[in-house]
């Protein structure tokens, strides 16, 4: 009668507490949840409840009251009322699909547990694998599918979503992120109602910029920080994608996640698999902020590019000098970002091009040259320069792309995306076209672009990897006529090919994914990225709400965060340099401009920052996030902390987002600290003429999670410089 197997990931092997070898029903365990399946076989494979972790109890008595009991990836065909993961075409034209588990195996890999139940088609040789994996320590589950033709001919994927989960209708709310270019990572929060709620991307190559890829589900009514029953999604792939949440006259809202499969049906042949990108789903009982807690330390251990090692506090060149690249201009910049202590110096767009030089946006993607003109020395000269002032050295790239304008489209035409019998559609700069990444000879392009800089120059340290242009016409001029619905899926497998070439050869050089901003903000690219830049936009009250979005699925440590010149060069608005450096911190601080413009109390403040963050960088880039007071909510501040996994150490961040006379507001409870330890307050990037009240005090955790502490509404400062902006930063550390 028992037939529970309990899957729990040890580093060692599944352990199968109880139950038969068919494996009928499945408990994936993570420290924290359960995620329960029926694998009965002869039947379709079917989901029961994914939660809290179960008691051997509610297990043994769960399928008296599942929290589901639908198909675990549903098919289309038979009752075609309903929405599908999958949706295929066989050889012989049948639409319809059924499926039944044949079997169920589990293997250890990299120190992951992946339970696989097998599938196929009742009537035809088209088998399914359903994948989950867990790893010990997190609650994270991934899951993705395998689906492989044995059939005589070609069958076509009409739809072929990552993964589907059955969350019980009540009043749920769904948290996801909205944007556009230098708006990144709005939030919306609604609740669910009846009807299809999508959420998409068709752009080709960035997919954040506009909507995100990733999810939160509010169980227990609207949404809230660190309370309440939530679960996470994150789709793991660079390329198009669709989430959609249907919500019909069941009990059930019905989530998928995949790729977008609109102009993509995929064609298999006889032998061929197709394997989906992997969704990553979590659950937390704290709230908003545990389930990105959760995201963020699976991401940091198992998914980011060296996601333990910490990041370089830098200074990029765009917004300090665009395209005016030269070598004195250069060196400037590196003695300045030096003595402010800074470690990293970044050389942005403009350095290349023989031929044609890169003197404005419309010429020499492609021609990856030193500009002898504008640097005369080489890079070579630069690394020098860096050697000198003891700091290191990275350079812009752009290596998807090219220009009608440059040498290698002279060469190559055949290597871009372009649909036959039109006019090459043509974007930045009037001559921007896009490489095509299905092409294995503009793979090797790539990879040769990166090796070669990489084999030539070996003490680069940081790569800003960037990439400007959307798919702007449907054609591949490498694919076959009758699989140019390939395209947007070949595009990111062969990118993906590239990008594991390039991490074989260069393990160690940082790479930043940067896409018109915030364009690759995506677990499907940060394999093989060390982090994203988050935005084109760097004025830093915004940023409080592109950061706070990006928090939800993001470590701070890929998150790039930049302080940059005021007036502010997207929005013209005038910060003072203390809010900007004080948002900047609670990400991957970094410096966007040009030092020399800056006067020496800023100077000053900048440096006093970057001494700071020095003191704070593990907490921040490797700790537990507590999101404390949202500024979507409008409340007048924004507030989230840090804290160690010790709970040793931690950083507040408090940040005025509206200012008015006489204003009121809410002091700012903490949270994550031990309630039974005591913290010494101190105040990091203090311009204030006298300390706050509680410099040096210390509290218990358990009054700091109660009542907070009191804010300022202005800086302490001589009355002349006041400013409308006020913000704090403090450190709180254990006193044993
Ligand atoms: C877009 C990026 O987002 C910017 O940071 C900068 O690198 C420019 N491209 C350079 O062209």
């Amino acid at each position: 009668m028992n037939r529970i197997t309990t899957l729990i990931a040890t580093a060692a092997a599944a352990i199968a507490l109880t139950g038969s070898a068919s494996g009928e029903i499945i408990n994936l365990s993570t420290p924290g949840t359960s995620m329960v399946l029926d694998a009965t076989e002869g039947q379709p494979l079917r989901i029961l409840y994914y939660g809290d972790k179960l008691s051997a109890v509610d297990l043994e008595n769960l399928e008296a009251s599942p929290l589901a009991h639908h198909e675990a990836y549903p098919v289309y065909g038979i009752y075609p009322q309903g929405e599908a993961a999958l949706s295929v075409t066989h050889a012989d034209g049948n639409r319809t699909t059924q499926t039944e588990v044949t079997g169920v195996s589990t293997e250890e890999k990299d120190g992951a547990t992946v339970t696989t139940i097998a599938m196929r088609d009742k009537a035809y040789p088209m088998e399914l694998k359903v994948n989950y994996k867990v790893r010990p320590g997190y609650d994270v589950i991934e899951t993705w599918v395998d689906i492989t033709n044995n059939e005589k001919g070609a069958i076509t994927l009409n739809r072929f979503m990552s993964g589907y989960l059955p969350i019980r209708y009540g009043d749920v709310w769904l948290s996801s992120l909205y944007g556009s270019w230098a708006n990144e990572c709005e939030l919306t929060e609604e609740p669910l109602t009846h009807g299809v709620k999508m959420i998409k991307n068709k752009d080709g190559l960035r997919n954040s910029h506009t909507a995100h890829g990733e999810v939160m589900f509010s169980l227990d009514g609207k949404p809230q920080e660190n309370n309440g029953r939530v679960i996470g999604a994150a789709l793991c792939y660079p390329g198009n994608y669709k989430l959609m949440v249907d919500t019909d006259d069941s009990d059930t809202h019905h989530f998928f996640a995949g790729i977008n499969e609109e102009n993509s049906e995929y064609h298999l042949k006889k032998g061929e698999t197709f394997t989906t990108p992997e969704l990553a789903l979590t659950y937390s009982n704290e709230g908003l902020s545990g389930a990105s807690r959760n995201f963020h330390k699976w991401g940091r251990d198992t998914r980011l590019h060296a996601g333990n090692k910490e990041r370089k506090i830098l200074l990029n060149s765009w917004e300090g000098v665009y395209f005016d690249i030269n070598e004195d201009v250069m060196a400037g910049m590196m003695e300045d970002i030096a003595s402010m202590g800074g470690e990293l110096f970044v050389m942005d767009d403009g350095w290349f091009g023989d031929k044609y030089p890169r003197n404005v946006d419309n010429s020499s993607l492609g021609d990856w040259v030193v500009d002898t003109r504008k640097l005369p020395h080489g890079i070579n000269g630069l690394l020098e320069t860096a050697k000198k002032n003891g700091i290191k050295f990275g350079i812009w790239i752009e290596p998807e792309m090219t220009n009608t304008t440059s040498e290698l489209y002279e060469k190559h035409p055949e290597y871009t995306i372009k649909a036959p019998n039109r006019d090459v559609v043509k974007g930045r700069g009037g001559t921007q076209l896009v490489l095509d990444m299905a092409n294995p000879k503009v793979q090797d392009l790539v990879f040769t672009i990166v090796d070669t800089l990489m084999t030539k120059y070996p003490e680069i340290d940081y790569i800003k990897w960037d990439a400007n242009a959307p798919v702007m016409e449907h054609g591949s001029q490498y694919l076959t006529s009758d699989n140019q619905s390939h395209l947007y899926i070949d595009y990111h497998k062969g990118f993906v090919k590239t990008l594991d070439r390039i991490r074989a050869a260069h393990p160690d050089v940082t790479i930043q994914a940067c896409a018109s901003g915030g364009g690759r903000a995506n677990w499907g690219v940060l394999p093989w990225f060390d982090e994203f830049w988050t935005s084109d936009n760097n004025d830093a009250l915004q940023r409080v709400y592109m950061q706070w979005g990006t928090s939800y699925f993001f470590p701070a440590i890929a998150m790039a965060s930049h302080i940059s010149a005021s007036p502010n060069h997207q929005t013209f608005r005038r910060i003072p340099t203390k809010f900007r450096a004080d948002v900047a911190m609670s990400g991957r601080l970094g410096l966007e401009m040009q030092p020399k413009d800056m006067n020496d109390e800023d100077r000053a403040i900048c440096a006093q920052a970057i001494e700071d963050y020095k003191k704070i960088r593990p907490i921040v880039q490797m700790g537990d996030l507590y999101r404390l007071q949202s500024p979507f909510d409008k409340k007048g501040a924004a507030s989230l902390m840090y804290v160690t996994p010790e709970k040793d150490d931690a950083v507040f961040f408090w940040w005025k987002t509206e200012t008015f006379m006489n204003q009121q507001l809410a002091r700012v409870p903490m949270a994550g600290l031990d309630p039974d330890k005591t913290y010494m307050v101190t105040e990091l990037n203090c311009i204030d003429n006298d300390p706050l009240p509680y410099e040096g005090k210390t509290y218990s955790g358990k009054f700091l999670m109660a009542n907070g502490l009191e804010m300022p509404l202005t800086y302490k400062v001589d009355y002349h410089k006041n400013t409308d902006f006020a913000s704090r930063v403090l450190r709180l550390t254990e006193v044993k």
